[in-house]
C-alpha cells in the first residue's frame, strides 16, 4: 500500500474491452475551424447545467465549505470496529524504492505548466483561474521533484495515449475527483488533435475524453460516497437515504475499465445544509444517527467487496487517491499566490477516516495503488481558483464582497493547469517502467 512498494506491482497487460455506456452527444473538434469550435465547445461547457437538480447535485457544483464536525460525532477509538472484517496483511514498504509522494515543489517555469489552459477547450469554469480573471500565475509554475537521487519522471502525454490504446480508465468520486478528470482530459488532449479527440461535458454525473486514433477513453463518474445515495424529493420534503451495504449504482458501468481511480471522504464530513443524507441505511435498518467511523468502515467494507468481486486483478488496476487538502479557517487561500514554505499545514480533516481508507485497501484482495498525494498538496494554498471559480464578472461582484471571501472563494478545488495535474503525473510515474520511479544509484 505504501506508495513506492505499490509501484512494484508493475503495471499489467491489459486486453481490450468493450466501452460502456452510450454517449448522448459528442464534440467533434475541428482541427481546421478550431477558433471556432473553441468558443462552441466553450460556451456548451459553460452552460452545461447539472442534468438533475436536486440538492445532491446543486450543492456537487459549488465550491462546499465543510462543516465542523460535531467531535461527539467522530469516534477516535472506534478503530477496532472495522478491524474485524478486513483480512489481515502487513503493508510492504520496499525502503531502496524512491518515494514519489516525498519531495518538494520547485519553481519551474520550463517545466511547468504541462498544457496551456486556453488550449484545454472544455475546461470547466469552476477550474479555469486565468480566464476568469486572476492575473498572478505563478501557481502554475511549480513542478514536483523527487528528494536526493529519485527522478520523478516527466509527464509525457503521447507517450501515456501509446500506453493506455485500446483501454478504459473511469476516474469515479466526487469533484476533487472531477478536478483531476478535467486535468488528464486536458493533458492528453494537448496530445491529440482536435480532429481525432471526443469529449462530453454536458453531464454533471458522467464526462468522457476519447482519443480516437488510439481507441482509449477517460471517463469520469460522479459517485461522492463510492455507495448510493437515494434521493427523493416529495411535496417539498427530502429524504436522502445513503445505503451503507449498496454500492453507487454506476458501477455496473465501472466493469471493465483497465484503470480505476477512485476516492471519497470529503463529502463524509459535510454538516449543516450541505449534508447530503437524511437517512443512513446499514442492515435493512434505517437510522439518522451513527458515528462516521463507523458508517464510513461501512461504506468502504462495502466498495472493496465489489472491487474484490468484480475487479479482475490481472486485467484492472485498482487507484485510490486520498484526501485533497482545503485551505480554509486560519490559513485561507484568499489573496495567496506563492506555496506555503516552513509554515505547517493545520489539517482539519479528520485523520480516522484517512485511516480507515488505509487499513480498508491494505487488507483487500485486489491489489490497490495509493495515489498518496495529500501531503504533496498541502503546501499549495496558492493554487485554489479562491475568487477565481467563477467568470471575472461574478468575480468582481464577489470582490466587492470581499468581507466575507469564505462565502464566496473555492479554497477546496484546484485551478487548472495546477496541482492535479501533479497527481495526473504520479498516476503516469506509477505506469511507467518501474525502474524510472527508482532512484537512479
Ligand atoms: C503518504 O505520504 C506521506 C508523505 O510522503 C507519508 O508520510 C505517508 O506515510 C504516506 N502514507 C502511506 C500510507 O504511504
Ligand atoms: C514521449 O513519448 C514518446 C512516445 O513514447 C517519445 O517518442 C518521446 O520521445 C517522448 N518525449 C519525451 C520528451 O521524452
Ligand atoms: C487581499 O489583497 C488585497 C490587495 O493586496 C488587499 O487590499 C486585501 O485587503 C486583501 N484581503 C485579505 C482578506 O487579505
Amino acid at each position: 500500500m505504501e506508495g513506492s512498494s505499490s509501484i512494484n506491482n508493475g503495471w499489467r497487460i491489459c486486453i481490450l474491452a468493450s466501452f460502456i455506456g452510450a454517449i448522448i452527444l459528442v464534440f467533434r473538434l475541428k482541427h481546421s475551424s478550431n477558433d471556432i469550435s473553441l468558443l462552441t465547445v466553450q460556451s456548451l461547457a459553460a452552460t452545461a447545467a447539472p442534468s438533475n437538480s436536486s440538492e445532491f447535485n446543486t450543492s456537487a457544483q459549488s465550491p462546499s465549505p465543510a462543516a465542523p464536525v460535531a467531535p461527539s460525532e467522530i469516534n477516535e477509538s472506534s478503530t477496532s470496529t472495522h478491524d474485524e472484517y478486513l483480512e489481515k496483511k502487513p503493508v510492504e514498504v520496499n525502503k531502496e524504492k524512491c518515494n514519489i509522494f516525498s519531495g518538494e515543489w520547485v519553481y519551474n517555469p520550463k517545466e511547468s505548466p504541462l498544457y496551456n489552459g486556453n488550449e484545454c477547450p472544455f475546461l470547466s469554469d469552476q477550474v479555469s483561474c486565468r480566464r476568469n480573471g486572476r492575473l498572478d500565475i505563478d501557481y502554475e509554475k511549480w513542478s514536483w521533484e523527487g528528494k536526493g537521487l529519485c527522478q520523478i519522471p516527466r509527464f509525457n502525454a503521447t507517450d501515456m495515449l501509446k500506453r493506455l490504446k485500446g483501454k478504459r480508465v473511469v476516474i469515479v468520486g466526487d469533484s476533487l475527483n472531477r478536478n483531476q478528470w478535467e486535468s488528464l482530459a486536458c493533458l492528453l488532449y494537448s496530445a491529440t488533435s482536435p480532429s481525432r479527440a471526443h469529449v462530453d461535458v454536458r453531464s454533471s454525473t458522467y464526462k468522457v475524453f476519447k482519443a480516437l486514433d488510439y481507441h482509449c477513453s477517460v471517463e469520469f463518474y460522479w459517485s461522492p460516497f463510492l455507495v448510493e445515495l437515494q434521493t427523493n424529493q416529495e411535496n417539498g420534503t427530502r429524504n436522502n437515504i445513503l445505503k451503507l451495504d449498496e454500492v453507487s449504482a454506476s458501477a455496473k458501468k465501472w466493469k471493465g475499465a483497465h484503470i480505476m481511480v477512485f476516492n471519497t471522504g470529503h463529502w463524509w464530513v459535510h454538516r449543516g445544509k450541505i449534508k447530503a443524507w437524511d437517512l443512513f441505511q446499514h442492515n435493512g435498518k434505517q437510522v439518522e444517527k451513527m458515528k462516521l467511523d463507523l458508517a464510513f468502515g461501512i461504506a468502504m467494507k462495502t466498495w472493496a467487496r465489489w472491487i474484490n468481486k468484480h475487479v479482475d486483478k490481472t486485467k484492472t488496476t485498482v487507484v485510490f487517491r486520498n484526501i485533497s487538502p482545503e485551505h480554509k479557517d486560519k490559513q485561507w487561500c484568499y489573496n495567496r499566490t506563492q506555496p506555503m514554505k516552513d509554515e505547517s499545514f493545520i489539517a482539519t480533516f479528520p485523520e480516522s477516516i484517512v485511516q480507515i481508507v488505509e487499513k480498508t485497501i491494505a487488507g483487500m484482495r485486489t491489489p490497490v495503488k495509493y495515489l498518496n498525494i495529500t501531503k504533496l498538496s498541502q503546501d499549495r494554498i496558492d493554487a485554489h481558483p479562491s475568487v477565481y471559480a467563477r467568470k471575472q464578472k461574478q468575480a468582481l461582484i464577489a470582490k466587492q464582497q470581499q468581507r466575507q471571501p469564505e462565502i464566496y472563494a473555492d479554497c477546496s478545488h484546484w485551478c487548472l493547469p495546477g496541482v492535479p495535474d501533479t497527481w495526473n503525473r504520479l498516476l503516469y510515474a506509477s505506469m511507467v517502467d518501474n525502474s524510472s520511479s527508482n532512484c537512479i544509484d
